[in-house]
């Protein structure tokens, strides 16, 4: 059990990391170019910028190429059963899948009325973890690597270290609210 929570996270790390980045990068133009959609609201908000994706995007492609080569140093593979090619290929998914999610999660929350910010449980938890499973899935070892099992306890465990990091980035001052 234990070495199933590790693989679920180690595997997803590079899904977890993308929106801590942003966070940190964060601020500028807003992706939706401060546009409204047709219901007369923000399309996803100033909480969507270019500057966090990007920043987002290379930190979680970074977080993978971390991974990869501390598992070379400390001699375990789970990234290093693949081609390092193969492994950026898959990390690009996991981070582009990450922020994408983040998104649509935003564009639903905007639709359903909820500001900025706004708190929404299971959605702001699981919207960029499942979208990243859809795009890792395009990957030809996705499956090897990602089991039954691990993409379930991925989905459990998920929550309760999203409420983590974002208590910890609140306290670090990064977040104006601890969700
Ligand atoms: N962020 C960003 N660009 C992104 C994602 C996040 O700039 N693509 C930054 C923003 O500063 C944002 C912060 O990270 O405020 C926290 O992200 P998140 O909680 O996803 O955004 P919210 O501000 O809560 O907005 P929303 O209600 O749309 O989720
Ligand atoms: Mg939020």
């Amino acid at each position: 059990m234990f070495t199933l929570i590790f693989n679920a996270i180690w595997l997803f790390m590079p899904s977890y990391t993308p929106n801590n980045f942003a966070v940190i990068t964060g601020g500028g133009k807003p992706i939706d170019l401060g546009r409204n959609f047709i219901d007369g609201k923000r399309i996803l908000g100033d909480g969507k910028t270019f500057r966090g994706f990007a920043g987002g995007f290379s930190g979680g492609i970074a977080t993978g190429i971390i991974q990869y080569q501390s598992e070379k140093v400390l001699n375990f593979h789970i990234f290093t059963s693949l081609s390092f090619d193969s492994a950026i290929y898959l990390f690009i998914l996991l981070s582009a899948g990450s922020l994408f999610g983040d998104m649509a999660g935003s564009f639903v929350k905007r639709r359903l009325g909820f500001e900025r910010g706004r708190k929404v449980p299971l959605l702001d938890q699981l919207d960029f973890l499942v979208f990243s499973i859809i795009l890792a899935s395009f990957h030809s070892s996705f499956f090897a690597l990602y089991t039954p099992e691990v993409i379930l306890v991925g989905i459990v465990i998920t929550p309760i270290l999203h409420r983590l990091t974002n208590l910890i980035a609140y306290i670090l001052r990064l977040k104006d609210v601890p969700w």
